[in-house]
């Protein structure tokens, strides 16, 4: 096996969610984590503010800790700069977190979707591309949180409760347009589901939760299988 690290990046404790996916995925594997907490949160910053921070981190995940992979744990930052990271390093395999609109489509039985993200994620045109090919397979309502991930790093209980209930309670008014209950909420950053227990108790047990932990923890399974060169 080759004994390389892989690199996994977020703003701050949210890429857990992605680790803790990769590890069950992967668990022969080596981790190096990089929680950039000085500079967090990256959803309500300007995307160049993201795309710095990233291109400093990848440079320092590979000269220092020379990795065989990476993962952008960090659905803000893999909006902003994984097209970039991807020109700057064409032969490292690179694997992003994008909102799961597909698996929740898929899934929906009212073809109501609601997704909570940051600002910024929902700003990109990575993300505006991905909701328009999916128009005609769900009605999805969009709610920035502002704050959240914020809250969560700094394991605010009382700030997560307040942002939840005004997030979830925001959804559901504006779900109404087409009318229909959500049945289905996309958890689309990579802090929510550290969150998971209070976000379920608000949306009620009618509500399936999802994140993209699983799928991009198959990914870097395929891009390591296919090998160097391949990705
Ligand atoms: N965890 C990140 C995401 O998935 C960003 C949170 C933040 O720093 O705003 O979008």
């Amino acid at each position: 096996m080759d004994a390389r690290p892989i690199g996994v990046f977020d703003s701050g404790v949210g890429g857990l969610s992605i680790l803790q996916a990769l590890r069950a995925e992967l668990p022969q594997e080596h981790y190096v984590y990089v929680a950039d907490s000085g500079h967090a949160p990256y959803g309500e910053r300007d995307p160049a503010h993201v795309i710095a921070r990233s291109q400093a981190i990848a440079t320092h995940l590979v000269r220092r800790h020379g990795i065989k992979l990476l993962v952008v744990a960090c659905n803000t930052a893999t909006a902003a700069a994984i097209e970039l990271l991807r020109q700057e390093w064409p032969e490292l395999p690179i694997v992003g977190v994008e909102p799961a609109l597909k698996p929740a489509a898929r899934l929906s039985r009212t073809g109501r979707v609601g997704v909570l993200a940051t600002r910024g994620t929902l700003a990109s045109a990575k993300f505006q591309a991905l909701l328009a090919s999916l128009q005609d397979q769900a009605h999805f309502a969009l709610q920035p949180c502002d704050g959240l991930a914020d809250a969560i790093e700094r394991q605010d209980l009382p700030a997560i409760d307040a942002l939840a209930a005004r997030y979830i309670a925001a959804l559901s008014a504006g779900a109404g347009e087409p009318p229909g209950a959500i049945d289905t909420l996309v958890l689309g950053c990579t802090h929510y589901p550290l969150a998971r227990a209070q976000l379920q108790a608000l949306a009620g047990p009618a509500v399936t939760l999802i994140d993209s932990g699983a799928p991009v923890a198959q990914q870097a399974r395929r891009l390591l299988q296919a090998g160097p060169g391949l990705a």
